[in-house]
């Protein structure tokens, strides 16, 4: 059988913070046969990587391995009752499901529009937005396991999530290629606008009765107000998680910060927003080399100027540094480093 394999392939074009560096060896994937194909070959033996849309991932060298890009797509469902069961498959751009649904009259996803990334990448870190996380509409996923070549399915109650967090990014890292999600929408949902600047956004276009339409292209401009566009200034996306705190720790903050932002989750834990603890640090709009944090949501680092992937980096430990020195909070990178 042909090889599959290309060699020596520029990343460039793969990754949203468009970092230059290259792939040893590339394989791009657009049958599922490609993967067992890969594997009688024994490739799954050497250092691999899965790429999505490269929307949440940092490069800071060439890498050596094999980078597999999934791009198998499709979209179909089917109705039971009174849910939808959407099915897509792993390479289908994010957003483009989200229209999808949107255009059949499926509620569910419309929240997490304008999402960077692909479907195959949705459940790995449980991706959220606006009042809303994919483990609310997930029902399952098709795998391939690279150890023994089988396609395993997990349901909801398998995959562990937590804020994003799934059992694709611990216990099972680097094990599993996702090839298919399906979602269950349920078709009676009410419509979530509990996030403040959906609320304030809807008020200002003057609708009272909103539909799922309507929430999308409102979270979509927020998105476009608030974050940079990728294809013009590489980041991707939030660079670090909210942090979650233990109560005793919030009330040790408040002391010295009064206004500082933050979200009861349980009577035990509090989430702080790591954007307004970077841009107390002074971080906001500011650069470092080539590197830099958004001037709208300093929860952002971006390419500002040729960047390399070792200067992001670079630039993110010094906020981390600098979020511990002033507020002794640990934060946590929730973008992938190779
Ligand atoms: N804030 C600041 N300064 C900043 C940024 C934020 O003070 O520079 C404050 C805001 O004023 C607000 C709070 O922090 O009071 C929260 O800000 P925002 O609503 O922008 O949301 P976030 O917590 O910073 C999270 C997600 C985003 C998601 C938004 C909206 C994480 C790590 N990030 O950001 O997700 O779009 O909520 O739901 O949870 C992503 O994961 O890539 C991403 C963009």
């Amino acid at each position: 059988m042909e090889s599959l394999i290309q060699e020596n392939v520029s990343l460039k074009p793969f990754n949203t913070f468009g970092i230059a560096v290259q792939a040893k060896q590339f394989v791009e994937i657009t049958k599922r046969e490609h993967l067992s194909q890969l594997f009688n070959e024994g490739l799954f033996k050497q250092d691999f990587l899965v790429l999505g849309g490269g929307s949440n991932i940092l490069f800071t060298q060439d890498y050596t391995g094999l980078l597999i890009k999934i791009n198998l797509k499709g979209i179909g469902y089917t109705i039971q009752q009174n849910h939808s069961f959407v099915t897509a498959q792993g390479g289908e751009v994010w957003n483009d499901l989200v229209w999808y649904c949107i255009d059949h009259q499926f509620p569910g996803l419309e929240n997490m529009a304008l999402i960077p990334g692909t479907v195959g990448a949705s459940p790995v870190q449980n991706i959220g937005a606006y009042g809303t996380e994919l483990m609310h509409v997930f029902y399952s996923c098709l795998a391939f396991d690279t150890t023994s070549g089988q396609f395993v399915t997990f349901y909801k109650d398998d995959c562990n999530f937590s804020y994003r967090e799934s059992i694709f990014k611990s216990k099972y890292k680097n094990r599993y290629i996702i090839i298919e999600v399906t979602y269950k929408l349920d078709l009676s949902a009410t419509i979530n606008t509990s996030y403040g600047a959906i609320e304030k956004e809807l008020s200002n276009r003057q609708i009272q009765h909103p539909t799922i339409k309507d929430i999308a292209e409102v979270v979509s401009y927020i998105r476009v107000e608030k974050l940079p566009d990728p294809s013009t200034v590489g980041n991707a996306g939030s660079f670090f998680k909210n942090p979650i705190v233990p109560k005793s720790t919030l009330q040790r903050l408040l002391i010295d910060f009064p206004e500082i932002v933050h979200y009861k989750i349980d009577e035990k834990s509090y989430k702080l927003a790591a954007g307004w603890l970077i841009e107390q640090c002074g971080w906001k709009g500011k650069k470092q080399g080539g590197a830099g944090v958004w001037h709208n949501q300093a929860l952002v680092l971006i390419n500002a100027n040729q960047a390399t992937g070792q200067e992001i980096f670079e630039l993110s430990s010094t906020i981390l540094n600098d979020v511990y020195s002033k507020f002794e909070i640990q934060l946590e990178r929730e973008v992938n480093i190779f």
